[in-house]
């Protein structure tokens, strides 16, 4: 991950201007990465004002306007980068809104990669994902190994 020793490597991260996506827009501009960070809207300035306000931003960061359902918009981020970072995700919103954009932005996400030969793809799952689980040990470090039980969530009406 030193991109200065390999040269201008490029990477995307989708939802750039959320949460969790600046953190990485933010070390990634750091490392020395160019960074395609996708938007729905690259106008809106308040939205994307912390983006433009980071060291490195004004030279090595590109926002594209993308949506999770729109392929060809994923697409022409994703060109010509060697790593992906999908953080984009409706978030606490009803679950039927959030499942298409989920499941659909996710497929087109990696078909984008795949095609544009990416060589990492780094994606943001849920904490409902893994750790709603009432088998795992006490003390266990949850990560991708673990999956939640799902007949737990239906019980427990897990809303996460
Ligand atoms: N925050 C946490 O503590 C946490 C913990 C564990 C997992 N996560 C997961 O990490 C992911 C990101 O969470 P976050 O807290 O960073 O959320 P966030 O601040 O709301 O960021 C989500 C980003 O996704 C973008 N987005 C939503 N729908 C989209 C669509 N249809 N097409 C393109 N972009 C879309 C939004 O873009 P716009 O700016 O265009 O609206 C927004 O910038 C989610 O999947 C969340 O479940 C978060």
């Amino acid at each position: 991950m030193e991109a200065e020793k390999k040269g201008r490597e490029k990477v995307c991260v989708t939802g750039a201007a959320g949460f969790i996506a600046s953190w990485f827009v933010e070390l990634l501009l750091s490392k020395g990465y160019i960074v395609h960070g996708t938007v729905r809207d690259p106008s809106t300035h308040e939205k994307n004002a912390h983006l433009w306000s980071l060291d490195k931003a004004p030279e090595n960061l590109k926002l594209f306007k993308a949506d999770l359902l729109d392929y060809d918009s994923l697409r022409s981020a994703i060109e010509g980068c060697s790593g992906v970072f999908h953080a984009a995700s409706p978030v606490i919103i009803s679950p039927l809104e959030v499942i298409e954009p989920a499941v659909k932005g996710t497929s087109n996400v990696l078909k984008a990669s795949l095609e544009a030969k990416v060589k990492r793809v780094v994606y943001v799952s849920s904490l409902a994902a893994v750790g709603m689980n009432p088998n795992l040990p006490k003390g266990q470090v949850i990560d991708e190994t673990c999956r939640s039980d799902e007949d737990y969530c239906r019980k427990m009406e897990c809303k996460d």
